[in-house]
């Protein structure tokens, strides 16, 4: 008997994600896969640091990956300027980059504008801009960039065990990775195999997949090993990448609908529209309160539904002085609707989500 289970890591199956050709889908004229988004910024920062210079300072929006942010202050002074992803435009006032620093521009859960940024670059040309596509990689802001240095991790969306591209829209040089592929890419393709298995009705302990998973992120949070994986390498150029993007725009649309048609008391939409050919990174809510949140979130687990949280903050003692990012990383929740679900699912996880009451 299959099993029914929402979120968390993605499983493989070669049968129903790889197309029959290499994909024609948009991808930068010249690239560079690292095994992480995180490497390949932590490698461009040994291309960009001049000998004998300060420490470079890198700003990031006071919204963002933590876990990113702490590894980001292993090698750079990090600042951080207001960017919210229910604010239509970054508060420019607060980002006070000056000549030579780097400035982090993040499409937050795909639903920002390139429009603001673009004007700022013009007025900023000294400083380096680098943009964070992670949350739709494949957008026309991505593929019309004109930033520095733009990046994107693509395991966030994708179902390959590691891999983050490095690309520059200016046509500067790019760094390479550095030492050899990461074992962790190895354990965490195992327990996505292991992890389908589990879903398809196989006996499979799944805490031994998740341990799997686990210590394969470990491992990659080692940067010292920054070759992207020769599986995601050959996989990733036959990944359905149109399909996916169809799938997760239909299914986040669908959940938007059911909830604006039924409203909650307890939790509402981070965001009801977006702009055109764009891809939501997930269906984003937030609730009335942190207790709410967390009280939803444990609701949904016991349900089989893994909500994330994009982000937590603070995280391992790492966080911005920004009063409203710390109150919204209590009150979101990440559910998850992307392209491993059809519209059935997405009905039967929002009567779930329906039916909470704290
Ligand atoms: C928006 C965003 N950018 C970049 C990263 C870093 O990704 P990676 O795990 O590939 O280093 C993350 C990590 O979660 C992220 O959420």
């Amino acid at each position: 008997m299959k099993r029914w289970e929402i979120g968390s890591d993605f499983d493989y199956s070669t049968a129903d994600l790889l197309m029959s050709a290499p994909s024609l889908f948009w991808l930068p004229k010249k690239y560079q896969l690292f095994s992480t988004a995180t490497a390949s910024i932590l490698a461009l920062k040994i291309l960009l640091q001049k000998k004998k210079t300060p420490t470079l300072k890198i700003h990031v929006p006071a919204f963002y990956c933590m876990s990113l942010v702490r590894k980001l202050k292993t090698a750079f002074e990090v600042c951080c300027y207001r960017d919210l992803p229910y604010e239509s435009h970054p508060d420019f006032a607060t980002l006070r980059a000056k000549p030579g620093d780097l400035v982090i521009a993040v499409n937050l859960f795909g639903i920002k504008s390139q429009k603001p940024w673009t004007k700022w670059q013009q007025e900023n040309q000294n400083v380096v801009l680098i943009e964070d596509h992670t949350h739709d990689p494949f957008s026309p802001w991505a593929k019309n960039s004109t930033a520095d240095y733009a990046v994107s991790s693509l395991h966030k969306t994708l179902p390959i065990p590691d891999g983050g591209i490095l690309w520059s829209p200016q046509n500067l040089a790019l760094p390479e990775p550095l030492g050899l592929e990461s074992s962790g890419a190895n354990l965490r393709l195992t327990s996505m195999v292991l992890k389908r298995a589990y879903l398809n009705g196989m006996t499979i302990n799944k805490e031994d997949y998740l341990r799997l998973s686990i210590d394969g992120q470990n491992q990659l949070d080692d940067e010292s090993n920054s070759v992207v994986s020769t599986f995601t390498r050959n996989i990733f150029p036959l990944l359905n990448i149109r399909n996916f993007r169809q799938k997760r725009a239909d299914n986040i649309r669908k959940f938007i609908h059911l909830s604006l048609n039924q409203p909650s008391l307890y939790w509402k939409p981070l965001f009801e529209t977006w702009a055109e050919d764009t891809v939501p990174f997930n269906s984003i809510i937030i609730c009335q309160s942190p207790e709410i949140r967390d009280s939803l979130r444990q609701y949904l687990i016991s349900s089989n539904i893994f909500p994330a949280i994009h982000w937590r903050q603070p995280y391992d003692g790492v966080s911005f002085d920004e009063p409203d990012a710390i109150a919204l990383s209590e009150e979101i929740l990440t559910i998850p609707t992307d392209q491993r679900y059809d519209l059935t699912d997405i009905f039967c996880v929002f009567k779930i989500l329906n039916q909470f009451t704290p």
